[in-house]
């Protein structure tokens, strides 16, 4: 048994494999399905969430791996991080990587409010 953080609660979780894709974990055994399976090679975006606040591939990523690590997945965001617009929920319902590319986002902006995003595109 493994203890998860997820979205700023603590999981035990049994999994049989400790090389299970945190992906999978997440979706089959947490529930939390937002994160979404696209490529599954870490090229797509579609199961990109926060570890510790960085971007991080949950496809390729070891659940053991994420033991004792902040995980933050879409259904994490509070309504104040995210307001959707209109066009943003047609897209939802239609592009499974988009909550992916959100957490994307979400890294860059953070990263903004130190400086450093800034300093990387310049
Ligand atoms: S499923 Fe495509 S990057 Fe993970």
């Amino acid at each position: 048994m493994i203890t998860l953080n997820v979205n700023g609660q603590n999981y035990q979780v049994t999994v049989s494999d400790t090389g299970t894709p945190l992906l999978w974990v997440l979706r089959d055994i947490l529930g939390l399905t937002g994160t979404k399976y696209g490529c599954g090679k870490e090229i797509c975006g579609a199961c990109t969430v926060l570890v510790d606040g960085r971007s991080s591939s949950s496809c390729q990523m070891d659940v053991s791996s994420a033991v004792g690590h902040a995980i933050t997945t879409i259904e994490g965001w509070r309504i104040t991080d995210c307001r959707p617009i209109p066009s943003a929920r047609r897209g939802w319902a239609r592009n499974s990587r988009l909550p992916g590319w959100i957490s994307r986002c979400r890294n860059a902006v953070t990263a903004s409010q130190g400086g450093s995003w800034r300093r990387r595109i310049s």
